[in-house]
């Protein structure tokens, strides 16, 4: 058991090594970023060959007008560089090009400066986040990349720190920190630059907080704004923020006790600026907990939860808001990717915003006024039939809340569309969205009580185990479904379709080229005909790739970059990721026509054997075991103690046959600086005990099929 700590540990060593031995080198320094000024973020379109902002320009389509890689020649598409990672962990970032230098990050907050053409490493910045905030990222400690102006590189850490860093040097220049260190928060999203402003957001809704975003100035990292985004305890004074004016109108929405577990309305994805209307706008998440029985007597619509928010870039005043999912009780959070675009709707050009959140429907919102136009679910839906666009309220449908018994809801909390970026092309006025079908069984987590820090969502996830039977099992897998969707937004219906196996594909990317470019979970990174879905082109990523992919030029050559590495909510908390093992670490992947360079061949790493412990448990032990392991634990090791391979899967731990071993981990934290922190808090010694039974009992389980399948 000893040995296989022991190699995990040897992997973490190793790549610690490889982080730290990053420096900038004399000769290439990258100067690049120096010079991108407000005026060259708000002009970004004019520089195709750069990739400037998070979503390309502000207008967040992520559209490449370059065309040197098109339908016609995507056969002879290779790769050109690889940049390799260091951790197995989910790798989410969009990279930001300028003038030949790629700005990118890691999982655990990691920057990296790149030679955009070779690949070669210039800087590396390890921002060395403490492993036990690990524990506070719902869904994998993961980040979705930075941002650059005036000769910085911005990110936000995971444990809440704000960072400036010298895109020379990758040197810190200033350090923020965002959020109150002694409550659960994370950063896993991008900085936006918005009129010599870095604003970022923040996540912790499954664990009890309250969302806002902040506003820094860019020189010198000084809070300019903060948005609340939920009331809170109203007997305390009034914030002192922007949402100050707003928030008597948003407190008329909640009953209850809500600020005691934060209310949520985390602000962890979407933050676009609006230079046309010049405006911000922010997707607000979930509700904390989720279920909204507990958290609001079931009364209210609890905004701004799960809305799109404007506010005035330059004070953070409200300006207006849509609701999509009043009275949040799914994890609805409507902070997924927003893009801007003027359409031709009813013979007049309207200046629209569109999203495609969790519940379900794509919106396409007058963004002068914050009034719906139209809604469409894009995937089968369960909870609502539709949306009255003269209220902009969804209709729900009768057990939809759960409220008269367990309700199995389609879309559910991995959303019909998460946080992987979709795109927009002005040339096929299509929207590529990375569409997805995950049910869930809700239900009313029995005796729930707040658990200061801990994962709180008043669902009952016990209920949504995966089962024993096989046959069942395969048919709930069957019911797991991901698409590549084309959608005309006018019209308000799907173009074409590709089916994937499953859910959790990646970001899209549009080119002018008519190519659609996007990974999926099964590590296929591919290129589609814009225009009509055709698959022309695909890449053995050797690994699922989730994050969006960007295009950009040097030299006269066109590059398409995307970061490959599977991790993220739905490998962490699913057991129906097909053929589970550990994963490899993640990659930067760099490709142009007839790029020459191939990847090293895999080398899978192979599961250890089940390691059922020798001991006899009682029933009731293991029974127990299984609460206390599938509220405590199944988030990150997976429902049943089937692991995807991002985390190790428990069933297979050296450590499950040893009790002094397990127990050190558990309650100890021996592991905390690796992202396991200790349960003492929240569980006895016996718990722990109980929750290995458990485990062990399913590690018995898994040797029998093992040896049933190779004698
Ligand atoms: C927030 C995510 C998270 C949660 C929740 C979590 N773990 Fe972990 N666990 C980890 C990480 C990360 C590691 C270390 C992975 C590595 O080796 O890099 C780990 C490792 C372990 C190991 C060592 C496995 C091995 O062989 O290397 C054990 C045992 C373990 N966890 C038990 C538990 C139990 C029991 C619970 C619930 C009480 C739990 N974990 C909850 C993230 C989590």
């Amino acid at each position: 058991m000893r040995r296989q700590l022991l190699r995990a540990s040897l992997i973490a060593m190793g790549a610690a090594a490889l982080a730290s031995c990053g420096t900038a080198d004399a000769d290439t320094k990258p100067a690049a970023a120096d010079g991108v000024t407000t005026a060259r973020l708000l002009n970004a379109a004019a520089e195709p060959h750069n990739w400037l902002t998070h979503g390309g320009t502000y207008l967040e389509q992520r559209y490449s007008p370059l065309t040197e890689i098109n339908d016609a020649n995507v056969g002879q598409l290779q790769l050109a560089w690889h940049y390799d990672l260091d951790t197995n962990r989910g790798q989410e970032a969009t990279p930001i090009i300028v003038d030949g230098v790629m700005y990118t990050t890691s999982a655990w907050s990691k920057v990296y400066a790149l030679d955009a053409a070779t690949g070669k490493e210039l800087w590396t910045y390890d921002p060395q986040v403490p492993g036990e905030r690990g524990f506070s990222a719902c869904c994998d400690v993961v980040n979705r990349g930075v941002a650059v102006h005036g000769g910085k590189v911005f990110v936000g850490a995971l444990d809440g720190r704000l960072i400036a860093l010298d895109a020379r040097t990758g040197k810190p220049l200033w350090t923020t920190v965002t959020v109150d260190p002694s409550q659960p928060y994370t950063i896993t999203g991008a900085p936006r630059i918005v009129k010599g402003k870095v604003v970022i957001g923040n996540g912790g809704g499954e664990y009890g907080v309250r969302g806002y975003v902040s506003a820094y100035d860019a020189e010198t990292g000084k809070l300019a704004w903060r948005f609340y985004t939920v009331p809170g305890d109203p007997s305390k004074p009034a914030d002192g923020a922007a949402s100050d004016p707003i928030m008597k109108t948003a407190a008329a929405t909640w009953s209850g006790n809500w600020w005691k577990a934060g209310g949520g309305g985390t602000v962890w994805d979407a933050i676009v600026y609006d230079p046309e209307l010049d405006q911000l706008y922010i997707g607000v998440g979930n509700g904390s907990p989720w279920n909204h029985k507990i958290r609001s007597e079931g009364k209210g619509d609890n905004l701004f939860l799960s809305s799109v928010v404007a506010l005035d870039p330059d004070s953070g005043a409200y300006k207006w808001h849509y609701q999509g999912t009043p009275g949040e009780t799914w994890d609805f959070t409507q902070t997924q990717p927003i893009i801007l675009a003027t359409l031709a709707i009813d013979g007049s050009r309207r200046k629209v915003l569109m999203q495609a959140p969790k519940n379900g429907f794509f919106y396409v919102i007058d963004r002068t006024t914050g009034k719906l136009i139209s809604a469409k679910n894009f995937v089968p839906m369960t909870w609502a039939t539709g949306v009255d666009l003269k209220t902009g309220r969804p209709i729900e449908t009768p057990n939809a809340r759960f409220q008269n018994g367990d309700e199995m809801v389609a879309p559910s909390a991995l959303g019909a569309h998460n946080w992987h970026p979709m795109s927009f092309s002005p040339k096929t006025g299509l929207v590529y969205l990375p569409a997805q079908e995950v049910p869930f069984l809700y239900s009313d987590q029995k005796g729930y009580r707040h658990r200061p820090g801990a994962w709180n969502i008043a669902v009952d996830s016990v209920k949504n185990m995966p089962p024993d039977d096989k046959a069942t099992f395969k048919a709930i897998r069957a019911m797991l479904k991901g698409q590549l969707v084309a959608w005309d937004p006018v019209a308000q219906k799907e173009v074409w379709r590709a089916q994937y196996d499953g859910p959790w594909n990646g970001g899209t990317l549009a080119t002018a080229g008519n190519l659609v470019f996007q990974g999926n979970a099964k590590g296929e990174f591919q290129a589609f005909r814009a225009d009509t879905g055709e698959k022309l082109w695909r890449f053995d990523a050797q690994t699922g790739v989730i994050a969006g992919p960007v295009s950009y030029s040097v030299g006269g050559a066109q590059y398409v970059a995307v970061s490959a590495g599977y991790g993220g909510a739905y490998p962490l908390s699913s057991s129906f990721v097909d053929n589970p093992r550990p994963m490899p670490n993640g990659r930067m992947l760099v490709f142009k026509l007839n790029g020459g360079a191939t990847l090293p061949a895999a080398d899978p790493i192979p599961n250890p054997p089940a390691n059922p412990p020798a001991e006899r448990f009682a029933a009731a032990t293991i029974a127990h075991g299984q609460q206390v392991y599938e509220i405590n634990c199944s988030v990150c090791h997976g429902p049943a103690g089937i692991s995807s391979g991002v985390l190790p899967d428990l069933r297979r731990s050296g450590s499950l046959s040893d009790t002094a071993m397990w127990s050190d981990i558990v309650i100890g934290g021996q592991l905390k600086d690796r992202g396991m922190v200790s349960f003492a808090k929240w569980i006895s010694a016996a718990d722990a005990e109980a929750a290995r039974a458990y485990i062990g009992d399913r590690a018995k389980k898994l040797q029998a099929e093992e040896k049933t399948a190779n004698p």
